[in-house]
């Protein structure tokens, strides 16, 4: 898709300024370069995204490679045991050194002219270089990662957002379902035809569902509006306790963050009667998680950074990452997580396990691409919010504050 020509001549300050809350974004969030360069230095590589679990990459040499619009970083478990991340640029004259999605390495090789850097990112070997060339001072660079309860996180930022208080505060939600020895049993990539915050901001809200997710409406009390949703709620309420699940509700998401923090939440919503978990049928898919004891028919959501969204049901966890490609295209990961001692074939099915958000971000897929559409059209125009859109909302509002952070 080509930028569309907008005769809006104002500046970028005077757009959002002029943004008129509880309405859709002016159609040059969507389609202005200028706009889409300022979200990457003042979102995108500023905040931290979800890149995997740790049980992915088990021994020294395990890597991992994770693309977010113009950056490309490989995150590798090195020789001490950690994990390491480091820009996927080779120092020589910058090409990408890794072109696999993930593997087993001794060395990464460039593909250009054959430098080769330790697991460590140190520069071992480049051929025929001066005799006063110095490997030392030609490692690759070192990019921020973190590790949330098993959850690898990636930043493009020398001076990312802290993760000490969230580590420290949703603790006692973590250890619930044992994050920490959770392993995929599944991961997928969805190709999305539209700009990244069309992505997300249809993540943010349940208005769609009942359009467009027959499936998932049949289970979620989240396509109810707030009243509707308490009332269907008792259920879970009453079972909670019993099932070993504490009543937890954190709000540091985006817009609530504390400063220089990374946003994070947690909270509880109840599944429709009959269902245990997110399946077809509503019937368990894996094994019990964590120090979970039964099925009290909820479900909870997370967030980590403006990009990862959680659900973790009771025998397992779907983590949703959305990041941009370029202005016009973005992805989807999906990583489904179930207990680490879990066998495939004995305790799951994958195809069982999948189903149901593969189903939903498949549609999903399709109507994003046709927002997409209709946003790049001349006879767009923002338009008004539904009261089960105050989340998108929100996320729109927390966007327009970020760009104008210095
Ligand atoms: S660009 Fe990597 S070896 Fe030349
Ligand atoms: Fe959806």
């Amino acid at each position: 898709m080509s930028a569309v020509m907008n005769s809006d001549v104002r500046s970028i300050e005077d757009l959002i300024a002029s943004q008129k809350s509880g309405y859709s974004l002016d159609q040059r969030f969507y389609t202005d370069p200028d706009i889409y360069d300022l979200e990457v230095e003042k979102i995108i590589n500023r905040n931290w995204i979800l890149a995997g679990h740790a049980s992915q990459l088990p021994e020294p040499g395990d890597f991992r490679v994770l693309n977010v619009g113009r950056e490309s970083a490989i995150i590798v478990r090195g020789k001490d045991g950690d994990l390491k991340a480091f820009a996927n640029v080779c120092r020589h004259r910058g090409s990408l050194v890794c072109l696999e999605a993930a593997g087993h390495v001794d060395k990464f090789t460039c593909p250009y002219h054959g430098w080769m850097y330790d697991i460590d990112g140190n520069l071992t070997a480049a051929r025929n270089m001066d005799d006063g060339f110095d490997k030392s001072a030609h490692g690759l660079k070192p990019v921020s990662v973190g590790v949330v309860y098993g959850l690898v996180l990636v930043c493009f930022s020398d001076e990312p957002p802290s993760i000490d208080g969230a580590i420290r505060d949703i603790e006692e939600a973590m250890k619930m379902y044992d994050f920490e020895n959770l392993k995929v049993a599944a991961q997928k990539s969805y190709a999305i035809p539209a700009n990244w915050k069309l992505s997300i901001e249809n993540y943010q809200e349940c208005y769609h569902c009942a359009t467009a997710h027959p499936e998932y409406a049949l289970m979620h009390t989240m396509m109810l509006d707030d009243e509707k949703r308490e009332r269907a709620s008792g259920h879970m309420y009453e079972n909670m306790e019993a099932c070993g699940i504490k009543n937890i509700e954190i709000d540091y998401v985006d817009t609530a963050a504390r400063p220089g923090e990374i946003g994070f939440g947690y909270g509880r919503t109840a599944m429709f009667n009959k269902y245990k978990t997110g399946s077809k049928g509503g019937g368990p898919v894996a094994p019990l998680l964590g120090s979970i004891k039964g099925y009290d028919g909820g479900q909870a959501d997370l967030s980590f950074g403006p990009f990862s969204f959680l659900l973790a049901y009771n025998d397992h966890v779907v983590c949703y990452v959305f990041t941009p490609v370029d202005q016009n295209n973005s992805n989807c990961e999906i990583y489904w997580l179930v207990r680490g001692d879990a066998e495939e074939g004995k305790d799951y099915d994958v195809d069982e396990l999948t189903w149901l958000w593969d189903v939903t971000t498949k549609a999903d897929k399709e109507i994003i691409a046709n927002n997409s559409k209709g946003v790049h059209s001349k006879f767009y125009e923002p338009g008004p919010f539904s009261g089960m859109e105050a989340l998108e909302q929100r996320y729109i509002e927390w966007i327009l504050a970020e760009l104008q952070r210095p």
